[in-house]
């Protein structure tokens, strides 16, 4: 495993956090490089669940290397309580376990001021965003307007910058959004105040992690949100302000992309999303609710019910071929017990047309209606399996018509929310229609 990117294929919330926990034992260093608290990543050891927003989901296993990347948009107080809140479990944190990028953006609360007030502004029209300010960071990222780590740790810098910054922010949260403007001085004060406390894991993570893979270390990009979120290739305006995927990974870790040797898609058995935006697949009422029951399907960040339907397969396609997917891993396989049949999304409907394939050109995916083929189900419980030639016959049944039908090789089924609860799959148990690369 020299350099491996692991990303959700769907709309997030594919399980990335127990994946990644589960291939960190294998790892030297686990990286995250875009998003922000926005990301809520669970795992689950020996019955104690612990949810990451902004810290690499490696940080359980002692002796692994953590990194945020200068892509991640950094809260530094939800960034400082995630390293007290996990030290207060026991688990250690620190500079030598856990490095921060001098060059990510800085989440300041006028980010998640304008964040809510501008999905106040929208109205109908809001994408239903966490409200952790990540929008408003990125923006001013691009608008050089914004401040990195390394501004907030020099004070006068963090001075200039952040007044000039507030001004402008001040200017639209009076005059457009009609609200209290923020007191500069409190803002520098509590911000500048946090400065000693993140220096010690301050520093060139870029350098670091390319001498590290240099150095033959196995390195794992611990992606955020979904491919089906990305700012470019997502449900626009209905997706996250950065590049979630595979290319996110060099602009965002300060890595090349030649050196990225793998990269693994992670989607559940079937698919859920939050907040507003299309969902071809989403199924409303009885169906719906029961896939929610059954999965938990809450969302680990904001506790919102995630909205819930089938795999959608030229989804899956999409996203697994734009980020050159070598293998994806199905989770949640075991959610789908029970279901008498399990349909899945082969191709859409559009008035009098039809696509076989995700119909990334048009403007919009409204309205678009998905054509189902269904598969048996099965009733036996699968959480204890640990072999795949153990799984119900059906079961495999359903696992192998999917991977056909998205023609990537599943290399692995999650059957439960603990680290163990896993199915490997073994070269020969991956059919050759699977297009194994
Ligand atoms: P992430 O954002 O991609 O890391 O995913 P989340 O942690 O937000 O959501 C995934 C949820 O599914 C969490 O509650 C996990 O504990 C849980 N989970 C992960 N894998 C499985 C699985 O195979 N089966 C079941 N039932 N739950 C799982
Ligand atoms: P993980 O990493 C699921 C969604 C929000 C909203 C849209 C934009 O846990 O998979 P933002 O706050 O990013 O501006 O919101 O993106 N969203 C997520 N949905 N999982 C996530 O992260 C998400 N992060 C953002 O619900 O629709
Ligand atoms: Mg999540």
């Amino acid at each position: 495993m020299p350099a491996v990117s692991v990303f959700g294929a769907q709309w997030g919330d594919e399980g990335k956090g127990k994946i990644i926990d589960l291939k960190a034992a294998e790892a030297d260093v686990v990286v995250r490089y875009q998003g922000g608290a926005n990301a809520g990543h669970t795992v689950v050891v020996a019955g104690a669940k612990y949810v990451l927003h902004l810290i690499p989901s490696g940080i359980l296993h002692p002796g692994k290397l953590n990194v945020i990347g200068n892509g991640v948009a950094l809260d530094p107080i939800k960034f400082l309580q995630e390293v007290e809140g996990l030290r207060a479990r026991g688990v250690r944190v620190d500079g030598t376990n856990l490095r921060l990028s001098a060059s990510a953006h800085v989440i300041f609360e006028h980010h998640r001021r304008i964040d809510q007030l501008s999905e106040r502004w929208r109205g109908d029209g809001r994408i239903g965003t966490t409200g952790r300010g990540i929008g408003p960071c990125y923006a001013d990222k691009a608008a050089r307007t914004g401040l990195r780590v390394s501004d907030l740790l020099d004070p006068e810098l963090a001075r200039s910058r952040l007044r000039a910054a507030l001004a402008e922010k001040n200017a639209l949260i009076r005059q457009v959004h009609g609200e209290a403007e923020l007191d500069f001085e409190v803002e520098l004060s509590r911000y500048a105040s946090l400065a000693g406390q993140l220096a010690p894991f301050v520093g060139d993570t870029g350098a670091q992690v390319r001498a590290a893979w240099q150095a033959n270390r196995r390195i794992l990009f611990e992606g955020a949100q979904g491919a089906m979120l990305d700012i470019d290739h997502g449900t626009y305006p209905f997706v996250t302000s950065s590049s979630t995927g595979v290319d996110g990974i060099p602009a965002g870790a300060a890595f090349p992309a030649r050196w990225i040797e793998r990269a693994i898609g992670i989607a559940k058995a079937y698919c859920t999303r939050v907040g507003e935006g299309p969902f071809p697949s989403e199924q409303h009422g009885a169906l719906g609710e029961r896939i929610r029951e059954a999965g938990n399907e809450y969302g680990a960040t904001t506790g919102r019910p995630r909205r819930c339907g089938w795999l959608d397969a030229p989804q899956m396609r999409y996203t697994l071929g734009w980020n050159g997917a070598t293998s994806w891993i199905m989770t949640n396989l075991d959610v789908l017990t029970g279901f008498d049949s399990i349909p899945v999304g082969v191709g859409y409907r559009l008035g009098s047309k039809t696509y076989a394939e995700y119909p990334a050109a048009l403007p919009g995916i409204e309205g678009l209606e998905v054509e189902y083929t269904s598969f048996p189900g099965w009733s036996e419980d699968i959480t204890a399996v640990r072999h795949y030639e153990r799984l119900p016959r059906r079961c495999r049944e359903y696992v192998e018509a999917v991977e056909k039908l998205i023609g990537v090789p599943i290399e692995m089924l999650s059957v439960g929310p603990e680290r163990d609860q896993v199915i490997p799959r073994q070269p020969e148990q991956i059919p050759a229609h699977a297009g194994a690369r």
